[in-house]
């Protein structure tokens, strides 16, 4: 029998970088993603086909190692089942996407959760949605190297259309909000692409993890902007710290926002956020700063802000619907006379994660 499962990309709206940090995030899966379509076979032959690259074979019955390649996401996700017990049996699969690539929509994420998807489905196994976000995690981890928090693949997984994703990352706790109707998601692509593999996140990383250290707190969920003034960090740390403190300050001022109706105000939190990764997080670009500058300038746009990651990708700018046709084409021509690149934006929607019924 041939399945066939869609996981989506995500777009960060709010909570940059608060994930690995215990913090809460705002986030929405896209309407754009991967799609895979898979047969079980017999024996423990697993062939894996993506478009445009070359066909990937291994087998169930001996160990799998990394190989660099974007097979090492499906590879990934099957190693962590093996390991945790599940009867992986041999299949074929086929997948496709439609995510622009290194815009920091994480199609690595929508890869991992349409494979343990398809998995499941597959060879009838049951897991809670969190416990397959946890293990795709585990696969980008462990398997594939980068060293990110859950934020991705839990969009991927319990996304809901028109809804953005309220995530407690201390808590593994999800609540969808309802995004009012009338404002619309564009997503310029930089043209600069992100990766993850860099050492910079790592770095960042360890930055916040050294400002716990000093404030003497489990983690900086525990700490708040005010705390941070006579707190004996470096310039450098508290200014990393601040980013981390202010951003899970701007979640709940923006699920409140939200809850209110007022994308106003959800608007200039994003474009404060951008303000923030600029000053403070340093995980912009020139491009990235270009594009929200031009696109904030624009009538009907709220706010925006670089989503993701940072160091390069895409930024996301919310749009009054009736201004959004008019602003692509002014950013884009704009961006090109002002950086000259010429890039792609996408008009989205908030769509249904992989399990939309999680
Ligand atoms: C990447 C990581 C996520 C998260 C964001 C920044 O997308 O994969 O875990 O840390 O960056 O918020």
């Amino acid at each position: 029998m041939m399945y066939q499962v869609f996981a989506p990309g995500r777009v960060e709206l709010l909570g940059n970088h608060t994930d690995y940090n215990a913090g809460v995030v705002m986030s929405a899966a896209l309407d754009l993603g991967t799609t895979v379509t898979g047969e079980a076979s017999a024996g423990s032959r697993i062939r894996l086909r993506s478009a445009g690259f070359p066909e990937v074979i291994v087998d169930a019955s001996e160990p799998l190692h990394p190989s660099g390649g974007w097979s090492d996401y499906p590879v990934g996700v099957i190693a962590k089942f093996i390991e945790a017990g599940y009867e992986v049996g041999g299949f074929e699969a086929e997948f496709s996407t439609n995510l622009p690539v290194g815009a920091g929509l994480s199609s690595s994420a929508s890869i991992e959760v349409a494979t343990a998807v398809l998995l499941c489905r597959m060879f009838d196994w049951e897991i809670s949605p969190m416990d397959l976000a946890r293990l795709c995690k585990k696969a980008e981890n462990e398997f594939a190297g980068v060293n990110c928090g859950i934020l991705d693949q839990v969009s991927c997984i319990f996304g809901k259309r028109q809804h953005a994703i309220f995530l407690d990352c201390r808590k593994e706790s999800v609540q969808r909000v309802p995004f009012p109707e009338g404002v619309e998601l564009l997503i310029v692509h930089s043209g600069v692409k992100h990766a993850l593999t860099g050492g910079e996140y790592n770095e960042r990383r360890d930055q916040c993890f050294e400002a716990a250290r000093t404030l003497g707190v489990p983690a900086l969920r525990d700490a708040s902007t005010a705390d941070l003034s006579h707190a004996g960090l470096s310039d450098v740390v508290r200014r990393r710290a601040a980013h981390i403190t202010g951003e899970n300050e701007r979640v709940f001022a923006g699920l409140s926002a939200l809850e209110l109706g007022d994308l106003e105000t959800f608007g200039r939190l994003l474009t404060a956020s951008h303000m923030s990764s600029m000053e403070n997080f340093e995980n912009s670009t020139p491009e990235l700063d270009s594009l929200v500058r031009i696109a904030t300038s624009q009538p009907g746009v709220l706010g925006a802000r670089l989503t993701g990651g940072g160091f390069g990708g895409a930024i996301i700018a919310l749009v009054m619907a009736e201004n959004i046709e008019t602003a692509k084409v002014e950013i884009l021509s704009k961006y090109l006379t002002d950086m000259e690149i010429d890039t792609d934006a996408y008009h989205c929607r908030m769509g249904d994660g992989a399990i939309p019924d999680a």
